[in-house]
């Protein structure tokens, strides 16, 4: 029988690409690259396995015609880049990397949450800049977070990991999510449920944590800006899209907003104009995951979904972690 062909759409680490080589013909791009529907259906021709990541997107129209593609690992817990209906309607296996960088997505949240109440990126670029003739009293004054309210969208895993760091810095933490988590795990997080508008209202902080859909599309925009307190930071690491980014500019232009954390944007890699002109929000390329050992989990994952989705090595049949499982039974 021949090998099944897996195609990797980017540079991955070479041991993971090593070790899809021992099940499969692997053809492992070197460079990262956007590609449009027709140039990505194109490129998944010919193979029975892809492992893509979060650029490239599956839809029907990809697919249409591709009779041999049968399992997919996306590199990334967050799959909007998926139309997983499309997918499960082709028999085809999508699995996504979860758990494995709840961590290191948690203590980025609370980087970019420090960085912009402190104003630390602002006060380094004037520092650069040759401003500085002094320490001065009355310069740079940011807001605290110690003692103030968390507030946290989206209560799923990382979002827990998030609020567990909030008791070292003696913040209580207010949540919303689709489902209410139950009592056991509030209290070990420490995080008191509410509804949407008190948790705009009453948290002097609040990151965005929850996944993209259509409903979520823009859950923060300028009527939820205009509930926030006008000193508050706003830290996005979820998805662009959540957050109406016009709207986030023009709150943050006006003072009707503290500041903000970003590091995922609507539409990006292209950043909203307006968010570049403004100094209070911090501006991050979608690293949130990015350290060295969460990258390799990840991708490990992927690797270990893609080679058990196509049937081989010791979780042969058993992805570790499928998004449409349905599909293993048909
Ligand atoms: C994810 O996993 O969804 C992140 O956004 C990419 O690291």
């Amino acid at each position: 029988m021949s090998k099944q062909r897996v195609w990797v759409s980017r540079p991955l680490f070479p041991e993971i690409v090593t070790k899809l080589e021992q099940y499969f013909v692997v053809v492992a791009e070197t460079a990262d690259q956007k590609r449009s529907t027709e140039q990505l259906k194109k490129a998944l021709a010919g193979f029975d396995g892809a492992l893509l990541g979060l650029n490239d997107r599956v839809d029907a129209a990809v697919l249409e015609g591709n009779n041999r593609l049968k399992a997919i690992a996306n590199l990334g817990v967050g799959y909007n880049n998926l139309d997983i209906a499309a997918i499960t309607r082709a028999g085809i296996i999508a699995s996504n990397t979860p758990e494995v960088l709840n961590e290191s997505v948690a203590d980025y949240a609370w980087a970019l949450l420090l960085v912009a109440a402190r104003r630390v990126n602002s006060a380094e670029r004037w520092l650069r800049a040759g401003q500085w003739h002094g320490m001065r009293f009355d310069d740079w004054l940011g807001v605290d977070l110690h003692g103030k309210t968390l507030g946290i969208l989206g209560m799923g895993r990382i979002g827990q990991a998030i609020a567990r760091r909030a008791q070292g810095f003696g913040m209580p933490v207010l949540y919303h999510n689709r489902h209410r988590l139950p009592e056991s795990l509030e209290q070990s997080c420490g995080a008191r449920y509410v509804d949407k508008p008190t948790l705009l209202r009453e948290s002097d902080h609040l990151v965005l944590v929850l996944p993209f859909t259509s409903e979520n599309r823009h859950a923060i925009g300028a009527a939820e800006l205009a509930l926030m307190k006008p000193r508050a930071v706003l830290v996005n690491i979820a998805r662009g899209g959540i957050v109406d980014d016009a709207a986030l500019a023009s709150a943050l232009r006006d003072g009707r907003l503290g500041a903000a954390g970003l590091d995922v944007f609507e539409g990006e890699p292209a950043v909203h104009a307006d968010l570049l002109a403004l100094e209070n929000v911090v501006l991050s390329p979608h690293i949130a995951s990015a350290t060295e050992d969460t990258r390799r989990a990840m991708a490990t994952l992927a690797a270990d979904n893609l080679i058990a989705a196509l049937g081989r090595g010791p979780q042969s049949g058993h992805p570790p972690t499928p998004i449409n499982p349905e599909v293993l039974t048909r």
